[in-house]
């Protein structure tokens, strides 16, 4: 019987799907997959200690085979601040490499196998728009302003919110860092999902007292709106975790009155409000990791994280929330394991490619707004 109810959901599923091999010298385009995983075999054998490879949840098999750590970005974002390793390659995204360079010691280089590999929330609050939204949110805004970004952020968003007195957060310690900032403030300014900030929101019975603040609007709010908000959301969005509908959730469970469902955060509000677990990929692997043998869950997330769980947990069955219409995020499949083997290989010969690093000040910034989450 099949287990996944769709076909052979491996690799390539992402609607906004492209490949971008470009940047690899031509030998290292068609290499096939045996001699690729001996290559990076024997790359990482010979780096012994030097190298940690982390992995994100939603990386393909082919990486998270070759991962030292696999985990969310929190797990992974300590990960890289306990190594020694000389070497950190983050199979993942920008602003994950980033916070992981962030974190480690001046002589620990970080590397990203694919600079491509940007996630386009991060891209949705930029600091320069933030600051220049700030302005107009704080004069709007009876009290004290405390901007709180999500990890899914440049280093120079996390270093803004250090400056202005805020910090960073994952999905999995949200409602501890708005929490941290109603401490010293009145207000919440969230950054960049608006689906994990009304989550959040929602957690701490703040529904009310929230808002979005649209900053690709050319009319703005009134300040009158936004007076007076516990809560004010920066309107972006992910595109894999938007796509998921509480139809999708319905459906399920008429199907199959015996699934259970388990969503991300950044998930739009009515189907967090309809799953019965709701947390970061570390909290949805680690759901099913305790699931009892025979249970069903359907998962709402990155597709690659449900076909992992899918192997990894053969006696759970694992059904992705929205069938075939569950995606992968583009962002993250542009770590074409081609350039983890480009990426190692250059490391072998003394060679230091796509290597992350954050400008001084920022990293100084920006390593205080992180400090402070890790301090949760
Ligand atoms: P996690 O922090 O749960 O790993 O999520 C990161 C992410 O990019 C989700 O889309
Ligand atoms: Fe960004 Fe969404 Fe991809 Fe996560 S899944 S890295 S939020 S685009």
């Amino acid at each position: 019987m099949p287990r996944m109810e769709t076909a052979d959901l491996d690799t390539d599923l992402s609607l906004f799907k492209y490949d971008n091999l470009e940047q690899l010298p031509e030998r290292y385009r068609t290499l096939d997959e045996e001699v690729r995983r001996r290559r990076i075999d024997a790359a990482k054998a010979e780096l012994g200690d030097d190298l940690v490879i982390l992995g994100h949840n939603y990386q393909r098999r082919e990486i998270v085979e070759h991962a030292d750590f696999v985990g969310d970005s929190y797990q992974l974002s300590r990960e890289a601040a306990e190594s020694d390793a000389e070497y950190v390659v983050f199979a993942g995204v920008t602003f994950m490499a980033e916070s992981a360079d962030v974190i480690t010691d001046d002589d620990q280089t970080v590397l990203l196998p694919s600079m491509e590999a940007s996630c386009p929330m991060a891209g949705m609050a930029e600091a320069l728009q933030v600051d220049a939204a700030w302005a107009e949110l704080t004069g709007a805004l009876d009290g004290d302003v405390v901007p709180v970004t999500y990890m899914n952020s440049y280093a120079d968003l996390k270093a803004f919110c250090a400056e202005q007195g805020g910090l960073v957060c994952t999905s999995s310690n949200a409602a501890d860092a708005f929490e941290w900032a109603f401490d010293r403030g009145d207000t919440v300014l969230f950054l960049p999902d608006k689906h994990l900030g009304e989550n959040t929101a929602h957690d701490l019975g703040l529904t009310e007292s929230t808002v979005t603040w649209d900053p690709w609007d050319p009319e703005g709010k009134e300040p009158s709106e936004v007076a007076g908000a516990d809560v004010v959301l920066w309107d972006g969005y992910c595109q894999v975790h938007e796509r998921f509908r509480v139809d999708h959730v319905e459906d399920v469970r008429e199907r199959r009155p015996d699934a259970n469902v388990v969503v991300h955060p950044e998930c739009r509000r009515e189907v967090a409000a309809a799953a019965d677990v709701v947390g970061s990929t570390a909290t949805i692997t680690e759901t099913v990791a305790n699931a009892d043998p025979g249970e069903t869950w359907a998962i709402g997330t990155e597709i690659h994280l449900a076909n992992h769980l899918d192997r990894w947990h053969p006696d759970v069955e694992v059904l992705p929330l929205c069938g075939d219409a569950c995606m992968d995020c583009n962002a993250m499949r542009q770590i074409d394991p081609n350039y983890l083997t480009w990426v190692l290989e250059g490391l072998t010969e003394g060679d230091e490619r796509n290597v992350v690093e954050v400008a001084p000040r920022e990293k100084e910034l920006a390593a205080t707004a992180m400090e402070r989450m890790l301090e949760l």
